[in-house]
């Protein structure tokens, strides 16, 4: 019986190997800017060219709001609404979820755009807690967008989005967030030099620029 589950164990051995060897560290780009700054738009475009995978932090709460049984659907539903950072242990749950899944489907994939986050201190401690020691963070990408083609973009992405914080009162209340708790994570992070700013105001070259960052980092 031993001899039988140690021959098994020996010829699973090899093969575990050689997946371990294979699973890279998660390299982590962080996508930070304005509400509507291009954030998601750009993250598209990268992935088209390059072999990241996407993930906003946004877009995972949205579907964990609209999880049927979900424990945490009302509490993000009225911070959604209110322009208020969810508490940092929903969040970080849900990307490193989204991380492990992705690298168990495909262990090549192991390159993250991750989108809406850290955008706050609470974020940041979250991501230092449980991620530090698992993941790479190699920098972060800056659209920077003025307030005023932030506000107007996406009011004229809620005219079909469907968000419930795609209008003006809680608009104001992103801007607000965005200016007194995001811009000091993205200060922070370029005090240590890991800040890549592109100007995102612009209609046109965006991704120009972001292709320039991509090809020189990586
Ligand atoms: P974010 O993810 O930062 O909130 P999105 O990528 O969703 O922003 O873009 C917000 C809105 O602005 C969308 O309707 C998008 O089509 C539009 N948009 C994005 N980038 C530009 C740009 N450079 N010029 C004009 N409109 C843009
Ligand atoms: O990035 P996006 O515009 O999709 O984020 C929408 C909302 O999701 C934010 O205004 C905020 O309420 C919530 N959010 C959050 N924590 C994050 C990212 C988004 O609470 N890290
Ligand atoms: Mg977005």
């Amino acid at each position: 019986m031993i001899g039988r589950l140690f021959s098994v164990v020996s010829q699973r051995a090899p093969s575990l190997l050689h997946r371990v060897s294979l699973m890279m560290k998660p390299q982590v780009v962080f996508v930070l800017g304005g509400p509507g700054a291009g954030k998601g738009t750009q993250c598209s475009n990268i992935v088209e060219n390059y072999s990241y995978t996407h993930l906003s932090a946004g877009d995972l709460l949205r579907a964990e709001r609209a999880r049927e049984g979900s424990e945490f659907g009302q509490l993000i539903a009225s911070y959604i609404k209110e322009g208020k950072i969810v508490p940092v242990e929903i969040t970080i749950n849900l990307l490193r979820k989204a991380m492990e899944e992705t690298m168990q489907k495909d262990e090549k994939k192991f390159r993250f755009l991750i989108d809406g986050f850290p955008r706050n201190e609470d974020n940041l401690q979250g991501w230092n807690n449980v991620m530090k020691d698992k993941a790479d963070v190699k920098f972060v990408l800056f659209f920077d967008c003025s307030t005023e083609v932030c506000i107007q973009r996406c009011l004229e992405r809620g005219k079909s989005s469907g968000r419930t914080d795609d209008n003006r009162e809680s608009l104001e209340k992103r801007i607000q967030t965005y200016q007194q708790s995001t811009r000091p994570i993205i200060e922070l992070y370029e005090k240590l030099g890991k800040v890549c700013r592109v100007d995102a105001s612009r209609s046109v070259e965006v991704f120009a620029d972001v292709k320039a960052i991509l090809d020189k980092e990586d």
